[in-house]
């Protein structure tokens, strides 16, 4: 027995790059190197007090049995409150599942309706997991190639130009990672335009950083915006990055009756119910204060710009500001001469200490992707060194 008996599914698909670059930054620390890594995607505050009070109350409580495999009818509630609160998505508890982290939401949509063939449009820079899980599923990858110069955003003819009888999905993921980038409402509602054209096209809005935008606007997602596509729209969202609870594992999804049953038949024949314990604190995390939020956003504001500026003050290196998530998705183009790749520049800067992503990783090229979600003193260093290594 070897790797001669994977499936071919499997052998489509590789280890996630960002893991690998956080892994092996975690690994030369431990060796005794002082490494900063700005690799990994979760916010670096704590899980607020509220939610892990409900956490260790349900643990108390003896909540330690199977829940109903889609979650509990009180996060489900919990849920659909979120969904109209925070996206303005009138979302029916009925049409909420609740899986182990946002990840297992898309996965799911995804392998319940994608076959052999099928086309799946993205826009690039992407997040690492989109093109890997459409090609486990045997689906065709489709890049929707956008630039930093028009803020990764695109318009309806980019997107019709890519449409085919086969395609099946456009993702879209606002604000997104690796590239911060916000789509404004006037720029979904010309996408409407387009996919009222294509019946057949489904929706998948990734909105798991929908509370972290900069702008001061309102988070707009297509749900909310144009109803009468709702019924071909699945909206993933989340506690993750929201309520810093990324090892909670809980994401939510709404969507279309029959859509929300499959993901539900695949959950319910692979993990079963996500973990009893958090969902009681993700019912907390909806149902509880949100006003920490504000704090967070200016937070990570300051770090945004603090980062924003030492980027542009590089030779060689640029990056727009981005409105939203965690992250800067810097340009290196003038300085690839000097190195293979982009992933050659990031091992470059890993031996000078700071553990960054190539943008290769995330459908990108010649730069990569720094996370802003590390202290002032942190990030001023990890720039320092940065500036030192490229000099
Ligand atoms: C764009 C995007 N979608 C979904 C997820 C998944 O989040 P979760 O940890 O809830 O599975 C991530 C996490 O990095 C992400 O960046």
């Amino acid at each position: 027995m070897s790797t001669a008996s994977l499936s071919d599914a499997l052998n489509r698909i590789e280890a996630s790059p960002t893991t690998a670059m956080t892994d092996r930054a975690t690994e030369l620390r431990e060796q005794g190197r002082d490494v900063i890594s700005l690799s990994v995607g979760e916010p670096d505050f704590a899980t607020p007090a509220h939610v892990i009070e409900a956490a260790k109350a349900a643990l108390d409580a003896g909540d330690t049995k199977y829940t109903p495999v889609t979650g509990t009818a009180r996060l489900k509630r919990a849920a659909a409150l979120h969904f109209e609160r925070d996206l303005g998505i009138a979302a029916n508890p009925r049409n909420v599942v609740v899986t182990a982290g946002g990840k297992q939401a898309i996965f799911e949509a995804l392998a319940a309706t994608v076959g052999e063939g099928d086309e799946v449009i993205i826009p690039a820079p992407w997040w690492v997991s989109y093109p890997q899980m459409v090609r486990f599923c045997g689906g065709t990858v489709v890049p929707l190639v956008t630039q930093a110069s028009n803020g990764f955003r695109f318009g309806p003819a980019d997107l019709e130009a890519l449409i085919t009888p086969r395609t099946r999905w456009l993702l879209l993921n606002s604000p997104g990672n690796p590239t911060g980038a916000v789509f404004p409402a006037e720029m979904l509602r010309t996408l409407a335009e387009v996919l009222r054209r294509h019946p057949q096209i489904l929706v998948l809005s990734d909105d798991i950083y929908s509370p972290l935008i900069y702008t001061g606007a309102r988070h707009a997602t297509l749900a909310a915006l144009c109803p009468e596509l709702a019924d071909r729209v699945c909206t993933v969202s989340g506690v993750s990055k929201s309520h810093a609870m990324t090892g909670f594992r809980i994401g939510v999804a709404t969507g279309p009756a029959w859509l929300i049953e499959a993901i539900g038949r695949l959950q319910s024949n692979s993990t079963g119910n996500p973990a009893s314990i958090s969902q009681a604190a993700a019912v907390a995390a909806f149902e509880g204060p949100q006003e920490f939020l504000e704090g967070w956003r200016e937070r990570f504001r300051a770090r945004r710009d603090l980062v924003v500026a030492a980027v542009n003050a590089i030779p060689g290196l640029s990056t727009p500001v981005p409105d939203g998530a965690f992250y800067c998705f810097v340009d290196a183009a003038p300085l690839m001469n000097r190195f293979a790749d982009d992933k050659a520049l990031t091992l470059h800067l890993l031996g000078h200490g700071v553990a960054v992503v190539a943008a290769s990783a995330f459908g990108g090229k010649d730069g990569f992707r720094i996370s802003f979600a590390a202290d002032e003193g942190v990030l001023e260093n990890a720039m320092q060194r940065i500036a030192a290594a490229l000099a």
